[in-house]
């Protein structure tokens, strides 16, 4: 898969909703029911990381969940993108780029939302054919004001930023003309997980879900 189809796939899975939950996942078995809440809510495209021991496991658990587009992120190497694809992801998300990583991906066919965060970085990969990327972490990079600025003299990449956004600055980002949807963690909060409250998980879907 050639970068700019990767791009049209990573483009088309952004457009699904406004938020992209980032999930860490330390027990298997919360994985169907945390996808179930997330997709009840209005959220279907999940980034299960690749953090923890259970995460690929994780991955072919949700992949199966009625509705879901589940992706790995964090891949780092040409490794995790082979484990990722022989999960079930049907696309990878990375804090940076590589050449490995991204030849690693076109040769296994895994949709790849690459991560920049610099002109140069947005540049080596826009070079590459890939107009779809990562901003990552989002706030300490220079949030939505740098991703304005850099929207005027380069608005052919559109992004996926996440690293310190929640309810409270998502709709910062989601106004500008070149954010594709953002991603965090907000929506799956530790303790309602360990508590088993899907309820609550699927509550702050549809209230991420309502920002555009
Ligand atoms: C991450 O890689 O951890 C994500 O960017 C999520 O960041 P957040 O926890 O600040 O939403």
């Amino acid at each position: 898969m050639t970068p700019a189809e990767q791009s049209v796939r990573t483009r088309a899975i952004c457009a699904m909703a406004p938020v992209v939950p980032v999930l860490v996942i330390d027990e298997l078995v919360h994985a169907g029911p945390l996808a179930t809440a997330l997709v009840a809510g209005g959220l279907p495209v999940l980034e299960v990381t690749l953090r923890t021991p259970c995460a690929l496991d994780a991955i072919h658990i949700m992949a199966e969940v009625p509705g879901g587009v589940v992706g790995a992120g964090t891949l780092l190497t040409p490794a995790d993108v082979r484990a990722a694809k022989a999960a079930g992801a049907t696309f990878g998300v990375s804090p940076g780029a590589t050449d490995r990583l991204l030849d690693a991906c076109a040769e296994h066919d895994l949709p790849l939302l690459a991560g920049a965060a610099t002109a140069s970085e947005i540049m080596a990969l826009l070079e590459r054919g890939y107009t779809a990327m990562k901003f990552f972490p989002a706030e300490q990079s220079g949030g939505a004001a740098f991703l304005k600025s850099i929207g005027s003299p380069i608005p052919q990449a559109g992004f996926c930023p996440t690293g310190g956004i929640s309810l409270k600055n998502a709709r910062d980002y989601l106004s500008l003309p070149n954010i594709l949807c953002v991603g965090g963690s907000w929506v799956a909060p530790k303790d309602a997980m360990a508590r088993g409250d899907w309820a609550a998980v699927t509550a702050l879907a549809a209230e991420a879900r309502s920002l555009r």
